[in-house]
């Protein structure tokens, strides 16, 4: 070749390798890098922090407790629906998506609180409520009509106002100047969005199939709605109901479909967020887009059995009376991470706005201790939900709050010190969102702020320790190395890279202890978290040995 042409190949080689560098400079991180090392946090936004003195949280107030959150480790929070709202169901009635709702703040607010957030290192992830809208929604006053206009099909109607019941799904009857009725999706006035039906039934037309004009409408909107949150600031959505959109979807598979369209949208457009569902099937949910998935009680047994004393049974695994049996919880969770660990992560919550009994309820600090030790060092990303951290309990008997009927409990004001509303809000006491508990059996953030082993101090250790360990992180590896029923403690191991870590639990109020499987093979273990001299070395191999209500983390060397 003519050396002047081998130069001006080179040069524009050069030019290509220089601007492909700059390219991929710009090329954000995906959502993965940051959850790896990922520490939720759930905010209610109503019982966080009133900045502002009318008894109801706010984004402000949220803004000012960010040094705390930052200060226990947190590095992603998830906010309950924060938008305009009549809030007949806690703000899941949204009548503005668009639109932060005026108790809470501005979208200026919220913008500044996603910045501040950041300067943190925190990402903050809001609630998409994607299956329903308000009935005071525009959306639907208009799909009520009579006439015919843009908004006729994005709601499910029946073909007429005789057509009293529709087989699997509740009507709502007579509601509309409409000549139909039309199906909720939760309570009678959260119309279900028209995502059209898997397979819609030939005898009812007014079921329409899922690429029916109506249907692509919304799953355009919802979209326009994921972009706007995104171009703001948000690190990603909780998907409220995430399993509930198309009708008639027995294996969710249409469903899981259009997520699967609104991830491979995510990762050309926003591949720096996350997704995490509120549908509790891993298996089904995580193959299909999202990021990550609660385990929840509603519908996973094996979770409720860890820590509620209700159902399923009286005796949950993290329990003084040693009786639970922690096969309940891995015959479930096995399988599930088995079938999606390389795809994504399965979300262990503390507890949630839905969740009554609290984590706090009915356990002691060193309880709640033993608790936190195994939520922080499970594979996955850890939830805590506002106020299990300090072991808050939920309040008994209180009549319903905006549609929390027998949740309202789990609801009360974040107890922040012993100041007046436990330093809530300064509005009197009856202008609360929720009444504070009385102070004397409260726990506070400030009571535990100084005591070294209060359920505070323990949780933000275990979250620290969880952030310098690889091990530990949502992807490190988790084996199960001793659970049988009846027998304790519960041990298994984590592993990422060359690192390998023990975690043993024991929950019960008798000591107890076991010789380790020969697998485990170590030269030494280094103590990292608990008892510090749980474990011996014999002749035959090693023992674990743990007084009661204890948990004990080591680095096998
Ligand atoms: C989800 C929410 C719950 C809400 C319901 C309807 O389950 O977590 O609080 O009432 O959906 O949106
Ligand atoms: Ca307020």
């Amino acid at each position: 070749m003519h050396p002047i042409r081998l130069f001006a190949y080179t040069a524009m080689a050069t030019v290509l390798v220089l601007r492909s560098l700059a390219a991929s400079a710009e090329v954000p991180a995906t959502a993965s890098s940051w959850l790896e090392s990922a520490v939720f946090y759930e905010i209610y936004p109503q019982s966080f922090r009133d900045s502002n003195g009318d008894g109801i949280g706010d984004l402000r107030g949220v803004i000012g407790k960010l040094p705390y959150l930052h200060d226990l480790g947190v590095t992603g929070l998830w906010l309950n629906p924060c938008f305009e709202s009549p809030f007949r169901d806690a703000g899941y009635d949204v009548s503005d998506f668009y639109k932060v709702a005026p108790r809470y703040g501005t979208n200026e607010d919220l913008r500044n609180l996603f910045a501040e957030a950041r300067k943190l290192g925190m990402h903050v992830m809001l609630d998409l409520v994607a299956g329903h809208t308000s009935d005071q929604h525009p959306w639907f006053r208009e799909s009520q009509r009579h006439e015919r206009n843009r908004y006729t099909d994005w709601y499910i109607w029946t073909n007429s106002v005789w057509t009293w019941s529709a087989p699997n799904q509740q009507v709502v009857v007579g509601a509309a100047e409409r000549d139909a009725n039309y199906i909720p999706n939760f309570f009678y006035f959260q119309p279900a969005l028209n995502y059209g039906y898997a397979q819609p039934d030939p005898k009812a037309p007014w079921q329409q199939p899922v690429d029916a004009p109506g249907p692509q409408a919304v799953r355009a909107e919802l979209k326009n709605i994921m972009r706007f949150w995104f171009d703001l600031g948000a690190s990603g959505f909780r998907v409220d109901m995430a399993g509930s959109l198309v009708k008639n979807d027995p294996d969710g598979r249409a469903t899981a479909a259009l997520w699967h369209e609104f991830r491979a949208w995510m990762d050309r457009e926003y591949p720096d967020r996350a997704l995490v569902s509120e549908w509790s099937s891993p298996q089904v949910a995580i193959p299909n887009g999202f990021h990550m998935d609660f385990l929840l009680p509603f519908n996973k047994p094996g979770y409720a059995s860890l820590f509620r004393k209700t159902a399923p049974d009286a005796n949950p695994f993290f329990d003084r009376s040693g009786r639970g049996d922690i096969r309940k919880f891995l015959d479930e969770f096995e399988p599930l991470y088995a079938a999606t660990k390389r795809q994504g992560f399965i979300a262990i919550p503390t507890g949630n706005h839905d969740t009554v009994p609290r984590i706090g309820d009915g356990r002691s600090g060193r309880d709640l201790a033993v608790a936190h030790a195994f939520l922080l060092t499970m594979p996955g990303v850890p939830f805590i939900y506002y106020g299990d951290e300090i072991g808050q309990r939920s309040t008994e008997g209180l009549p319903s709050k905006e549609g929390g009927f027998g949740r309202t409990g789990a609801r009360t004001p974040m107890q922040w010190d012993d100041s007046r509303n436990a330093g809530f809000s300064t509005a009197p006491a009856d202008r609360l969102y929720l009444p504070v508990p009385a102070a004397e059996d409260r726990p506070s953030v400030a009571a535990q702020r100084d005591v070294p082993d209060s359920a505070l101090n323990t949780v933000r250790a275990l979250i620290a320790l969880r952030h310098a360990h690889p091990a530990l992180g949502a992807s490190g590896d988790f084996t199960t190395i001793m659970a049988e029923a009846g027998k304790l403690p519960f041990v298994y191991e984590r592993t990422k890279g060359g690192e390998r870590i023990l975690v043993a639990l024991n929950p019960s109020a008798q000591p107890c202890e076991a010789r380790l499987p020969a697998e485990v093979n170590a030269a030494s273990l280094r103590a990292l978290a608990g008892e510090t001299a749980a474990f011996r070395r014999e002749a035959q191999g090693w023992m674990v040995n743990l007084p009661p209500v204890s948990y004990a983390v080591v680095k096998v060397e």
